[in-house]
C-alpha cells in the first residue's frame, strides 16, 4: 500500500473507489458534497450511525461526475471540537484499512479534520499499513493486496516519511514472530538479521556455538543445549555519532522456542512458544528503523538466539551453572530460561560493546501478563531519567506502558543455598524478580526492562494488528534511540 500526503484544501474523491471522512452527529467534518451531508444525516436521524468515536459505518453511493458507485466511509468523531489522541486516529484508520480492503476499494481518499495536526495524521499513515498487514506464508494461495493506493488529506500535509519506516519495521517484527520455529531456528534468525542490517545499513556479527563458548557464556550455552539447533548470538552495531562514547545497548530476548525445558509447560501455553523472541524480533526491527532515519546516536542491539527444549543433553532443575559474569547459579526452573540467556547477553553488551545505557526486551513472565494483561508492557527500571525517557517514547510510538517497583526487598527471593543466586523466586511479584535477576547482570548502568510477554501477540487480533505477532516494542525503542540522540 502506497501513501501519498495532500493538503486538505485539495480534496477530491475523483477517480477514487473509497472516500474517507470523519463525523460528528452535527456534520462530516470538512465535507462540501452536497449528497453525502444529506446522506450522513438521514443515518444519523434514523439512527443507523450513532457518530461515536471510532465507530465505522459505510455506504456505496452516486458521487455528482462519477461513473461507478463511491465507497463512503464515515468514522465516528465523538463530540468535536476536542483534541483528537493519535493512538485513536491509528486505531481509526487501522480499523478504516480493513473494511477498505473487504470493501475491494483499490483507492481511497482520507480527509482529516482541521483539528488534526502532524502527529495525528502520521499516526494515521501508520495506522493504516499496520491495519492492512497480513501474514500468508503459510496458506497455499496468497492473496494479493486490493487496496494499492490512498491519499491523506489534512491542513498539515504532514510527511509521512516516520510512519512508512515504523510500519516496515514494525510488519518486519511481525513477519519474524509468525514464522514457526521450523523456518526460523537460530541460525535463520541471525540470517534475517544480517539481510536487514545490509537492507538498512547496520553491521551484524554473528557468533556459533565455539565462540559463544569461548566467551564464556556458559548460562546463554545451557539452555541452548538441548537442542539440535545450535545457538548463536547476534549482535548489530549501529554507529550514528561516531564522535561520542555513548552507547545504547539494545538487548532482546531470543529464545526461537520455549518448551520449557524439562520444567515443561503445560500443552497449553507451549504453542505459541515460537513467539519467545519477540524481543530479538523488535530489537531487529528497531534497528533498521534507526539505521533508516539515520538518527544521530549509537546502538548497539544483542539477541542471545536459542530453542528451550528437551532431549538427553538439556540442562536440568538442580543444576549450577556459570556465566559470563562469574557468577554461578542454581537452576530452580528451566523454564525461567530467558533471565539465564539475558544475563549472558547482558555482560556481553558491557564488557565487550561497551555500553553505556542498557535496555532489555523480553517475553520473560506470564507473572507480567497476570499483572497487566495483554495489551500493556511492563516496565522495570532502576534510572529515573531513563524511565521519563522510556515513558515519552512509548507515548510518541503509541504503546501502553507502566512501570512497576523496583523494590530490591523481593530480590531475597533468588537466594540460593549453594549458588550465588537461583534463577526464580516465589510465585508473587514474578516479574519483578524476573527483572531484579537481569539487574544482578547490569553493573551499575542505568538499566530498563521491558517485559512483553503480554503484548507481543495476540490471540484474537485488534484495530491495527491482525492475529500473531503485533511488533510490540519497536516504535518505543525507536523512539528512545531518537530521545538519546546528539543535537544536530
Ligand atoms: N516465555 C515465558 C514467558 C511467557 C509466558 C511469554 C506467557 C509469553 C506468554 C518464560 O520463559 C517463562 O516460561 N517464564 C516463567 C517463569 C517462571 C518459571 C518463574 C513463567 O512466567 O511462568
Ligand atoms: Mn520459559
Ligand atoms: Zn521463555
Amino acid at each position: 500500500m502506497k501513501l501519498y500526503s495532500e493538503k486538505a484544501e485539495r480534496f477530491s474523491a475523483a477517480g477514487k473507489d473509497a472516500a474517507v471522512f470523519f463525523a460528528t452527529k452535527e456534520t462530516v467534518l470538512g465535507c462540501s458534497e452536497p449528497s453525502i451531508l444529506s446522506a450522513h444525516k438521514q443515518l444519523v436521524e434514523c439512527g443507523a450511525f450513532d457518530c461515536k468515536e471510532n465507530n465505522l459505518y459505510s455506504f456505496r453511493m452516486g458521487l455528482a461526475g462519477q461513473e461507478k458507485l463511491t465507497l463512503v466511509v464515515l468514522i465516528g468523531a465523538g463530540e468535536e471540537p476536542q483534541s483528537p489522541q493519535p493512538r485513536k486516529v491509528r486505531d481509526a484508520m487501522g480499523k478504516t484499512a480493513k473494511l477498505l480492503e473487504k470493501e475491494k476499494a483499490a483507492s481511497a481518499a482520507v480527509l482529516f479534520p482541521e483539528s488534526f495536526g502532524k502527529k495525528e495524521v502520521a499516526k494515521g499513515g501508520e495506522g493504516l499499513l499496520l491495519g492492512s498487514y497480513s501474514f500468508d506464508d503459510y496458506r497455499s494461495e496468497k492473496k494479493e493486496k486490493i487496496c494499492k493506493e490512498i491519499t491523506l488529506y489534512s491542513n498539515s500535509g504532514a510527511a509521512l516519511d516516520t510512519a512508512n519506516v515504523l510500519a516496515a519495521a514494525i510488519c518486519q517484527t511481525r513477519d519474524l514472530v509468525n514464522l514457526t520455529t521450523w523456518d526460523l531456528h537460530p541460525a535463520d534468525l541471525a540470517k534475517k538479521a544480517k539481510k536487514a542490517g545490509e537492507k538498512y545499513g547496520f553491521e551484524v556479527e554473528v557468533f556459533k556455538p565455539e565462540e559463544i563458548e569461548e566467551l564464556g557464556m556458559a548460562a546463554f550455552m545451557a539452555v541452548g543445549q538441548g537442542s539440535a539447533n545450535t545457538p548463536r548470538l547476534i549482535v548489530m552495531r549501529y554507529r550514528g555519532n561516531p564522535e561520542s562514547e555513548e552507547v545504547l545497548g539494545f538487548i532482546g530476548k531470543g529464545l526461537c522456542y520455549d518448551s520449557g525445558g524439562y520444567s515443561m509447560k503445560p500443552s497449553t501455553g507451549m504453542e505459541t512458544m515460537k513467539s519467545d523472541m519477540a524481543g530479538a524480533a523488535a530489537v531487529i526491527g528497531a534497528m533498521g528503523a534507526i539505521a533508516q532515519k539515520k538518527l544521530k546516536v549509537n546502538v548497539t542491539a544483542v539477541a542471545a538466539a536459542c530453542e528451550n527444549m528437551v532431549s538427553g543433553n538439556s540442562y536440568r532443575p538442580g543444576d549450577v551453572i556459570s556465566s559470563m559474569s562469574g557468577k554461578t547459579i542454581e537452576v530452580d526452573n528451566t523454564d525461567a530460561e530467558g533471565r539465564l540467556t539475558l544475563a549472558d547477553a547482558i555482560t556481553y553488551t558491557i564488557r565487550k560493546e561497551k555500553a553505556t545505557k542498557l535496555v532489555d526486551i523480553a517475553t520473560l513472565t506470564g507473572a507480567a501478563v497476570v499483572a497487566l494483561g495483554g495489551e500493556i508492557t511492563a516496565a522495570v527500571c532502576d534510572n529515573d531519567e531513563l524511565w521519563n525517557k522510556a515513558e515519552a517514547a512509548a507515548a510518541k510510538g503509541c504503546e501502553k506502558i507502566w512501570r512497576m517497583p523496583c523494590d530490591m526487598d523481593l530480590n531475597k527471593n533468588l537466594d540460593s543455598k549453594i549458588a550465588d543466586m537461583k534463577n526464580t523466586g516465589e510465585r508473587g511479584g514474578g516479574c519483578i524478580t524476573a527483572g531484579l535477576f537481569l539487574k544482578r547482570f547490569t553493573e551499575g548502568l542505568p538499566w530498563l526492562h521491558l517485559d512483553i510477554a503480554g503484548p507481543s501477540y495476540t490471540k484474537n487480533g485488534n484495530d491495527v494488528c491482525a492475529f500473531g505477532g503485533t511488533g510490540c516494542g519497536v516504535a518505543t525503542l525507536y523512539y528512545l534511540a531518537k530521545a538519546f540522540e546528539a543535537e544536530r
